[in-house]
């Protein structure tokens, strides 16, 4: 039985076939009429959401299954006190499969680990958000046709947006990709993106604050919103906050063929004169995202009907254990109960070693 909590989790085998999958439901979505028929969903969302939540709900009614859902952080046994590892042992009595998005980063590992169904990270923190993912990845797709040998513009708010994250971490397996990372200084990608990301792929990096400078150079520009609600300081967000707006003058510059994505929601990143415009496609991966969500549910729900083993999502790793302390206040080990300090060797020569629920450096190495 497995959980998606990592783009990584998914070979690009698996990517390819999923994409394959979610083009003959839009093809031919009566066929999967039935697929989930007596099959339960559970959404569990912690944090607001519009798209991502109705995407799950939409996608496992097309399917023919039912949906749970708890919205909101004070309206389930959590705000009691309850433990993420007992909210999902209890939900996995409810249901076939899990789709949660919590604050707290690593919180969806903890749950997939606990939960006897397959689980869905629809959003930890400002960590990992690996179905937005496959929403962007199908519209590349579509656009595109590659993923390989594409210079990509990430724009915005790279420390805490945690789309930008995951598909950072899909699109460097495949060769040839630029990535081109365009931020204030405050808001550069995390370190744990850079070293164990992207200096380990043989993706070429390039970081500027300029949107101008680089825009005639993109294939794909991913503009995102400022994360207000991960900011410690709001003075911080007030300064930051209009950073990069995408006007209809800028893209004068800009490729005939450039894809324009956005996760949304938008607050003020793109010009919405800029709708009309057959570049942008970030309606587009509103609707690609329910089609992959449809594909991904259909994989894991044959996987666990497969394969009943439980989960331990530790086999096999190498794992050092309540050697260090995360001193992250947003990492899941922060307040879940008697939840070991577990860190993994990301460079052994150097003894570096990173949080596996959130990925911060262990500070006294
Ligand atoms: C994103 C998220 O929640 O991280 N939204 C989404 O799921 N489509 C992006 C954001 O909130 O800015």
């Amino acid at each position: 039985m497995r959980n998606l909590i990592d783009i990584l989790d998914l070979t690009c085998e698996e990517l390819d076939e999923l994409i394959a999958l979610a083009e003959d439901i839009i093809k031919d979505p009566k066929k999967y009429a039935h697929a989930a028929d007596g099959k339960i969903l559970s959404a569990l969302f912690f944090e607001p959401s519009t798209r991502t939540r109705l995407s799950f709900e939409s996608a496992m009614h097309s399917l023919g299954g039912n949906v749970l859902s708890v919205t909101g952080a004070g309206s389930s046994s959590t705000a009691k006190g309850e433990s993420i590892a007992d909210t999902a042992k209890t939900v996995s009595l409810y249901s076939d499969i899990i789709a949660m998005r919590h604050p707290l980063e690593g919180s969806a590992f903890v749950a997939g680990n606990n939960a006897t169904v397959p689980v869905i990270n629809a959003g930890d923190g400002g960590h990992c958000h690996p179905t937005q993912t496959l929403a962007d990845l199908l519209t590349i797709s579509r656009e595109k046709g590659r993923f390989d040998n594409l210079t990509v513009g990430f724009c915005g708010d790279l420390k805490y947006g945690r789309t930008v994250h995951s598909l950072i971490s899909a699109l460097s397996r495949y060769s040839g990709v630029k990535f081109v990372l365009i931020s204030p200084a405050e808001l550069a990608i995390p370190k744990y993106v850079r070293y164990e990301i992207l200096e380990k792929s043989s993706a070429s990096f390039f970081e500027t604050t300029s949107l101008e400078e680089v825009i005639p150079t993109l294939d794909v520009l991913y503009m995102t919103r400022i994360q207000r609600e991960r900011f410690f300081d709001e003075a911080e967000y007030e300064r930051l906050k209009d950073s990069y707006v995408l006007t209809v003058e800028k893209l004068e510059n800009a490729k005939k063929d450039l894809s324009i994505l956005h996760p949304l929601p938008r607050v003020n990143e793109i010009s919405v004169k800029i709708d009309s415009d057959p570049r942008a496609c970030y309606f587009k991966q509103v609707e690609n995202g329910k089609y992959m969500r449809m594909a991904l549910i259909l994989k894991l729900l044959q996987d666990a009907e497969n394969d009943k083993t439980k989960k331990d999502e530790f086999a096999g790793k190498k794992l050092v254990v309540n050697k260090f302390r995360c001193d992250n206040p947003r990492c899941i080990s922060s307040t879940e109960q008697e939840l070991e300090h577990v860190f993994k060797p990301v460079d052994e020569e150097k003894q570096i070693y990173r949080c596996f629920y959130c990925e911060a450096k262990a500070k006294n190495n």
